[in-house]
């Protein structure tokens, strides 16, 4: 079997026991772990003197070949391009994308120092998988280099309508680069589409038929592969995880009070300060749910040097205190709001412990957490999803209470609903979304894109 060679900007680093947020390592670290391979990419650090060569280490039979970004690039390539130009764009946020030519030069920059640190270490016949927004212009890059390996291309986050992404200089070149790759990879179909019909329009590739296009004498695939969760390994960690003491104390804590909870990272992608608006219109509206409801909301930090990420951190802070304030009894605190990182073991238990996961990005490529949620449950007495429509995990979960997500007064209404749902219509909607999980599990991911990129 040829070696599998999987490239992303974030790796985590071997051995250590930061949890890590966001979708993209979890769905990677299990794939590895199960196959075996190389992971190659940034280690999370910055680097003291120039960087030569990626260091190698091999851990629980994964290869890690990892580098640290010196200063500028960390600024032009990691918090310039790709997050304050890709992301906001890829996430129809238009007003928060702040464009500077020497992001642009940084993310060239850091793709070729990437593609000459990777170039050595791959063998004529190792499938090489690409992830995410930061290295669309990985492959055209090793090919200038001779590369001449399968290279596929997965990304995580969404991708825009042609009429939003030509906000970007230079997106001709990246749809260019996209092209270079045998297999392009997304989350739905929506976003299968929108890069078939950017395409066409900004560098005139034929589509013959859905996921075949065709440009400068070359042949691309596309195809729609959602991203899964391992459940069974998720839901006995859950079973596990909520007998551990801290969840345990939560629970003896809460009462008979119902738990809602929220886990993201801090990004203004997530729709966090509309869900809190939406709890407190929660305890304003529906009088009954005060003194009954806790909503925990875990916003791990993220990029906190972008502006937009820092403003958003203080209009939450100011929110999470209005909302105890005005609410908050002497037994009794509505909201408990932490910027903290937790390991996912205790993750899944506090989601079992929690009678609705509230899921409501106002954009994201599929959300994990809401696929997680659902496989934490106790199936005998599950909780509720209230999910955002605009998430891509609403294309396969839609037995969750779905809302949009800009609609406060929907998320109330959602959440008051899901407080009161009857235990047989959870049982059903449950059952229903465990058998969709199953079906398109992580196995499922990753098997159906190798297949197809070999
Ligand atoms: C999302 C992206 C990933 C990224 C993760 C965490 O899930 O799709 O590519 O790694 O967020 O963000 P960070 O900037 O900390 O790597």
């Amino acid at each position: 079997m040829s070696r599998l060679v999987v490239v992303s900007n974030r790796v985590p680093t071997p051995r250590s026991n930061q949890p890590q947020a966001g979708g993209l390592t979890v769905a990677l670290s299990g794939a590895l772990k199960r196959r075996g391979g190389m992971w190659f990419g940034w280690n999370g650090q910055l680097s003291q003197g120039p960087i030569s060569r990626p260091k190698l280490t091999t851990h629980e039979g994964i290869e890690y070949a990892t580098l640290p970004l010196a200063r500028t690039d960390y600024d032009d390539y990691y918090l310039g391009y790709s997050n304050t130009v890709i992301w906001p764009v890829f996430h129809f946020n238009l007003g928060a994308m702040d464009y500077h030519r020497h992001y642009a030069e940084g993310y060239a920059r850091v793709n070729a120092l990437f593609a000459d640190a990777l170039t050595p270490l791959l063998s004529p016949d190792d499938i090489v998988w690409i992830h995410d927004y930061h290295l669309m212009p990985l492959a055209r890059e090793l090919r200038d280099r001779g590369v001449t390996n399968r290279i596929g291309f997965f990304l995580h986050i969404p991708f825009p309508d042609y009429d939003v992404l030509r906000a970007i200089p230079g997106h001709r070149q990246l749809i260019e680069d996209l092209c270079r790759f045998d297999l392009l990879g997304f989350q739905t179909e929506n976003d299968q589409h929108a890069f078939e019909e950017s395409a066409n329009r900004a560098v005139g590739a034929l589509c013959r038929q859905p996921g075949q296009l065709r440009h400068r004498n070359r042949n691309l695939q596309t195809g729609v592969y959602p991203v899964g969760v391992d459940v069974d390994e998720l839901a006995q960690l859950a079973e596990r995880t909520v007998l551990a003491p801290r969840v345990r104390r939560l629970v003896q804590g809460l009462g008979d009070r119902d738990l809602i909870i929220g886990v993201d990272r801090l990004d203004y992608s997530k729709g966090l300060e509309q869900r809190l608006r939406a709890f407190e219109l929660l305890l304003k509206d529906y009088a009954h749910r005060r003194g009954q409801t806790v909503m925990m909301q875990i916003a791990s930090l993220s990029r906190s040097s972008i502006s937009e990420y820092a403003d958003l951190r203080a209009r939450l802070e100011g929110l999470s205190g209005h909302i105890n304030g005005t609410y908050g009894d002497i037994d009794w605190a509505p909201l408990h709001y932490l910027n903290k990182t937790f390991a996912r073991g205790s993750i899944m238990g506090l989601y079992r412990a929690a009678r609705v996961g509230l899921v409501t990005p106002i954009r994201d490529g599929m959300n994990l957490v809401a696929k997680e949620f659902v496989t934490s449950q106790d199936p005998e007495d599950p909780g509720v999803l209230v999910l955002s429509e605009l998430a891509g995990a609403a294309a396969e979960l839609d037995d969750a209470v779905l809302i949009n997500p800009y609609d406060i007064d929907a998320i109330a209404a959602g959440l008051n609903q899901a407080l009161a749902m009857p235990r047989p219509e959870r049982q059903r909607r449950h059952t229903r979304m465990m058998a969709v999980l199953r079906e398109n599990d992580i196995n499922a991911w990753e098997e159906r894109f190798l297949t197809d990129l070999r």
